[in-house]
């Protein structure tokens, strides 16, 4: 997922736009680059692989004079990465910059259009393209220019643009990729995401889609294709720069682990008044919950493993149909979808390609859509009916933990107020539901400061080759999660198997010394699970277990074993997925890995 970073305001924009750019490396790119307005003309830097690449060419930005100016890390999409598809893209002349993050699914069309006009490229890229419109349209008037062009390119994308003959403005644009405008003292910024301005304002502001954002020294004005004004309100960041920091750890992905209790108890504590369970957002009446008769989840990666808990969870607690759906096969797979159905998105930042268009699919079949999502204002969050924020702060490692445990907790409280609306829920089952929830933060705790041990487990298995992870039920789910874990960040192959499925086929993998994480934590299921420990132990696999206190048959059956503190088996993954994410963390260290920026990976995926 690309960034973009815009600065106007008193200071050299440079260096602030650089240093805006550096929040935004968590989202993965491969190049990057700045243009600088100064004394009417525009100064361009651009380099391939990390900003530190872009520093020294640029000594930290203070070789580019000027207040105001634009700065972008690009994730390839379209053109490899090297410095002339490095973005900022300029026109002919080099009067007007670009950078995007998105995709202008039309640019080829366009790109002839504009050879037969005379124009002449020099990257493989679709932003380019932009560049090359706007000096088509440009007769002085920045605005006019904007919305022609806007008329004529089709996508997904955020724009920055500055011109060289207008010193006082900057200018960005969205249609269904983010973009925030900072509001500082005498400054004005626009970035994807608010860690890139948070060091300089809390206030920011999030320009409706197609809304032209002009920024200047006093502030920003917004405006329609029509050059009609828009106002829109101005909200203040609810956490500070440090949450977005390492804050001594080693990585953000270690950080953010050990933020899974207080993110938790966060996610937990608005949801819960006087013993009972209270989702504002959700603004359906028990009478209209009790009349839904299906509930779809649709997410990706990790966010889809939190839904194929829920399904397990929504229909034995609150006896109701569920259908889980990964959002890229969801948004091909023709559903048929009921007007009273229930469409629940889960998506970390918001921005997800495949999951926005899955929502977006929902409405136009007519079913409300409920978003559980963590980044405030983002695409997904705006376009949905009804939205539950969990209550992670910004999560900079791509690989997702503390946002995937508030997931959890989200759809835990979603499925206990569905049970409870339709008659399953309430009394002391209720009460000692509640309890266990409230229980879940110091737990989690618990098991977070027992890393030692799986870091010694771990570094038995940093050469490993295949990696197994097996269970039932919401076992299973904890297993994909598991197992995409140690996927992302060590890149060792790992698959995740429903266990009773094994015997099925893929067991034939299995050879001596093969490593099998076997997570069972449902009372009902630990027979069957150390029959299939038994099953794996036959074939030479070793074994870790992961299972609840006092299951001593599986303890002694496994070679490596976490137990896990007495839970309602239904919250069971909230616990599990600690020492699975540890597993895959410290494996991932000792095999190097960039951790917290895995290859290959972005923190979002903003095109399907
Ligand atoms: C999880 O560790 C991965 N980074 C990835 O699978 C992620 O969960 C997926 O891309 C969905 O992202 P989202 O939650 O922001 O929509």
């Amino acid at each position: 997922m690309c960034g973009i970073v815009g600065y106007i305001g008193k200071r050299q924009a440079a260096p602030v736009i650089l240093d805006g750019l550096e929040r935004l490396e968590y989202r993965g790119y491969d190049s990057a680059g700045i243009a600088v307005q100064h004394e009417g003309a525009i100064q361009v830097a651009k380099a391939t692989g990390r900003l530190e690449a872009l520093y020294h060419l640029t000594r930290g930005g203070t070789t580019l004079l000027g207040t105001s100016g634009i700065g972008h890390t690009r994730w390839a999409t379209h053109g490899v990465p090297n410095d002339v598809n490095a973005h900022p893209h300029t026109n002919e002349h080099g009067t007007i910059a670009v950078v995007q993050n998105g995709i202008i699914e039309n640019y080829i069309a366009l790109r002839e259009r504009l050879k037969s006009k005379g124009y002449t490229f020099v990257s493989e890229t679709d932003t380019e393209v932009v560049a090359h419109l706007l000096d088509y349209y440009y007769q002085g008037d920045a605005r006019k220019a904007i919305i022609q062009v806007l008329q004529h390119i089709e996508g997904s994308y955020a724009l920055g643009i500055q011109f060289a003959d207008q010193p006082e403005a900057i200018f960005g644009v969205r249609k269904g990729c983010p973009l925030i405008i900072g509001l500082g003292d005498g400054e004005t910024f626009m970035a994807s995401d608010v860690t890139a301005v948070l060091k300089h304002t809390r206030r920011v502001m999030y320009p409706g889609e197609l809304e032209i954002a002009e920024l200047g020294t006093e502030g920003v004005q917004l405006f329609t294709t029509d050059e009609e004004p828009v106002t829109r309100e101005v909200s203040e960041v609810a956490w500070d720069i440090s949450a977005a920091e390492k804050g001594g750890y080693e990585h953000f992905m270690l950080k953010e682990m050990m933020e899974q209790p207080k993110v938790v108890r966060d996610t937990l504590s608005p949801h819960i008044r006087d013993g009972r369970i209270e989702i504002e957002e959700l603004k359906i009446s028990d009478e209209d919950l009790a009349r839904v008769n299906r509930v779809f989840f649709v997410a990706c990666g990790s966010a889809y493993h939190t839904g194929v808990t829920a399904k397990y969870i929504f229909e034995s607690l609150a006896r109701l149909r569920v259908e889980t759906d990964l959002a890229s096969e969801f948004i091909y797979r023709d559903p048929l979808l009921d007007k009273d159905d229930l469409v629940v998105v889960i998506s970390q930042s918001g921005e997800t390609a495949d999951t926005k268009e899955a929502l977006k699919m929902a409405r136009e079949a007519g079913c409300r859509v409920l978003a559980i999502v963590n980044v405030v204002g983002s695409s997904i969050a705006r376009e949905a009916d009804f939205v539950m924020y969990t209550m992670a702060g910004p999560e900079i490692a791509v690989a997702t933990t503390k946002a995937y445990s508030a997931q959890l907790i989200d759809l835990y409280l979603l499925a206990m107020k569905f049970a409870s609306a339709r008659g399953y829920l309430h009394g002391r089952k209720l009460k000692s539901m509640m309890e266990d929830l409230a229980k879940l933060p110091e737990q989690i705790e618990l098991m977070l400061n027992s890393r030692e041990k799986i870091q010694r487990i771990a570094n038995r298995f940093i050469a490993a080759r295949d990696v197994f992870f097996i269970g039932r039920g919401i076992d299973y789910a904890i297993s994909l999660e598991g197992s995409l874990k140690l996927k992302e960040i060590s890149y060792i192959h790992s698959e995740a198997y429903a266990a009773g499925e094994l015997k099925h086929g893929t067991i034939a993998l299995l050879e001596e010394g093969s490593l099998v994480a076997a997570v069972s934590t449902q009372p009902s299921l630990h027979a069957k699970l150390l029959s299939n420990i038994k099953e794996v132990k036959a074939r030479g696999a070793v074994v870790l277990g992961v299972t609840t206190m006092g299951n001593r048959e599986i303890e002694q059956e496994s070679d490596f074993c976490v137990t896990l503190p007495e839970t309602n088996p239904l919250f069971a993954n909230s616990l599990a997925i600690i020492p699975l994410q540890m597993l895959a963390y410290y494996i991932a260290v000792g095999r190097g890995c960039d951790v917290d920026k895995p290859r290959n990976l972005a923190k979002s995926v903003t095109v399907e």
